[in-house]
C-alpha cells in the first residue's frame, strides 16, 4: 500500500535497505536521547489556531536567503545517498527542482557536485567539510561557484564523528560503489576497516575532516568566496551571536540529526531564545526531527524561517528513488498548507509567535 505519511515511508524503507545502511541512516549517538528528543520536543508544542480566517487560499511560499521557495522546507545535506537508492543525489536534486525548494550537497554526496547541479535545475547550496588541507577546501569551495551553486553552508558540528553504536554493532561498510566522488584520491575507503573502537566512518572522518576549525577559518572561508555562507550546527545564543558578528548569512540551529553530540537539547527547544538574541541580523533555519506540517508551522511560530528536512526524504529515496522523494516533499508540502489552514495563517508571513504554547 501507498504510505499516507512520512513514518510510513520509514517502514518502507527499513523494508528496502540493508541493515547497516538503514542504521545508519536511522540511527544517533551514543544513547540516542537527543535523537529521541528532536521527536519529543514538537509533541510537547501546542497550536493554538485562530479561526474565522479567511482561508480560502493559502500561500506555503517563502523567501530564503532571497530566493523564493515553494515552502519553507529546505532539502538537509546528507551523505552517501546512494546507499539508498543507485540515483542517489541525483535523484534528489530532480525531485527537489520539481518540488521548487532548495537542495544542501553534501560534501560526502556519492556523486560529483557538478553532476548533482547539472542532474536538475533550481536552487542548490553547498554543504562544505573543511578538509585538513585549507587547498582541498579551497578547491571544493570554487568547483561549488564555478557549478553555480547559490551558497555555502558550512557544517560546524563534526569536528570528530560522533559515536554511532548501531554502526559499530554491525561493522558499517560503505558497499564498493558508493563512493564520495568530490574526492579523486579519497575513494578507497577499504583503507579505513573497523577497528573495535572506532566505525569505518569515524576513521575516514578523522583522517580527512579538520578538528581544529575556528572562527579564523569562518573568516577566511568568507575571504575566499562570493557566495552566502551558512552556518550549520548552532546550538547557543553566544555562538549565533558570534556567527552574526561574522557577517555570515544564516544559521541553521541543529544537532546533526541527534547523530553527534548526544545530550544536546532539540534545536526546536533554543530556537526562540536564539532568534531573539540575533534578531534581524541572520536568517535562521532549524533542523532535527520534522516529520509534519504541523512541526513546520511550530517551527515558524518559534522563530525559524524555515526548516531542513533530513531522513524523511532519505526514507523516500529508498522506497521508490526520484518519486519516493516526490511523494515525500508533496506530502510535507500538503500538510503545511492544511496546517496553516487549520491556524488561522493564509500565508507564511501570518504565523506569528502567539501560535504556539505548551500546554
Ligand atoms: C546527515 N546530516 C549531515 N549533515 C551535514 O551537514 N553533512 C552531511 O554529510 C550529513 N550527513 C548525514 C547523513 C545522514 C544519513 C543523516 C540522517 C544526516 C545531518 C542532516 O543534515 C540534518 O541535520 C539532520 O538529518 C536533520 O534531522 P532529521 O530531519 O533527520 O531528523
Ligand atoms: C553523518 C555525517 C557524515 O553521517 O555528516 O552524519
Amino acid at each position: 500500500m501507498d504510505p499516507v505519511n512520512i513514518s510510513e515511508f520509514e517502514t518502507l524503507a527499513r523494508e528496502r535497505m540493508s541493515r547497516q545502511a538503514f542504521d545508519y541512516v536511522a540511527g544517533g549517538a551514543d544513547d540516542e536521547i537527543t535523537l529521541a528528543k528532536n521527536r519529543a520536543a514538537f509533541e510537547r508544542i501546542t497550536l493554538h489556531p485562530r479561526v474565522l480566517v479567511d482561508v480560502s487560499t493559502v500561500d506555503t511560499s517563502t523567501e530564503v536567503l532571497g530566493q523564493r521557495i515553494s515552502f519553507p522546507v529546505l532539502v538537509a545535506p546528507t551523505a552517501f545517498q546512494t546507499l539508498a537508492h543507485p540515483d542517489g543525489e541525483l535523484a534528489t536534486a530532480r525531485a527537489t527542482s520539481a518540488a521548487g525548494t532548495i537542495m544542501i550537497v553534501s560534501t560526502l554526496a556519492s556523486f560529483r557536485l557538478e553532476d548533482i547541479a547539472a542532474a536538475a535545475p533550481g536552487p542548490k547550496w553547498f554543504q562544505l567539510y573543511c578538509c585538513k588541507e585549507r587547498a582541498a577546501t579551497q578547491q571544493l569551495v570554487e568547483r561549488a561557484e564555478t557549478s553555480g551553486y547559490d551558497a555555502i553552508c558550512l557544517t560546524v558540528d563534526v569536528s570528530r564523528l560522533g559515536r554511532r553504536e548501531r554502526d559499530l554493532r554491525n561493522q558499517f561498510t560503505l558497499p564498493p560503489e558508493v563512493v564520495p566522488r568530490n574526492f579523486e584520491d579519497a575513494a578507497n575507503l577499504s583503507a579505513f576497516p573497523q577497528t573495535e573502537r572506532r566505525s569505518l566512518l569515524t576513521a575516514y572522518v578523522a583522517d580527512l575532516l579538520n578538528d581544529s576549525l575556528t572562527w579564523d577559518d569562518v573568516a577566511w572561508i568568507r575571504s575566499i568566496t562570493k557566495l552566502p555562507v551558512v552556518l550549520k550546527g548552532i546550538l547557543t545564543c553566544e555562538d549565533a551571536r558570534l556567527a552574526a558578528d561574522m557577517g555570515v548569512e544564516a544559521i541553521v540551529i541543529s544537532n546533526h540529526g541527534g547523530r553527534q553530540l548526544d545530550g544536546v537539547p532539540a534545536g526546536v527547544d533554543v530556537l526562540p531564545e536564539i532568534a531573539a538574541a540575533v534578531g534581524d541580523r541572520v536568517e535562521v533555519l532549524v533542523d532535527g526531527g520534522i516529520r509534519r506540517g504541523t512541526d513546520v508551522v511550530k517551527a515558524l511560530a518559534l522563530g525559524a524561517r524555515g526548516v531542513l528536512l533530513g531522513r524523511p526524504y532519505v526514507w523516500g529515496l529508498a522506497a521508490d528513488g526520484q518519486a519516493g522523494v516526490t511523494k515525500v516533499l508533496q506530502m510535507l508540502h500538503d500538510e503545511v498548507e492544511l496546517a496553516l489552514a487549520l491556524c488561522g495563517c493564509p500565508s507564511v508571513e501570518a504565523v506569528s509567535a502567539g501560535l504556539v504554547g505548551r500546554r
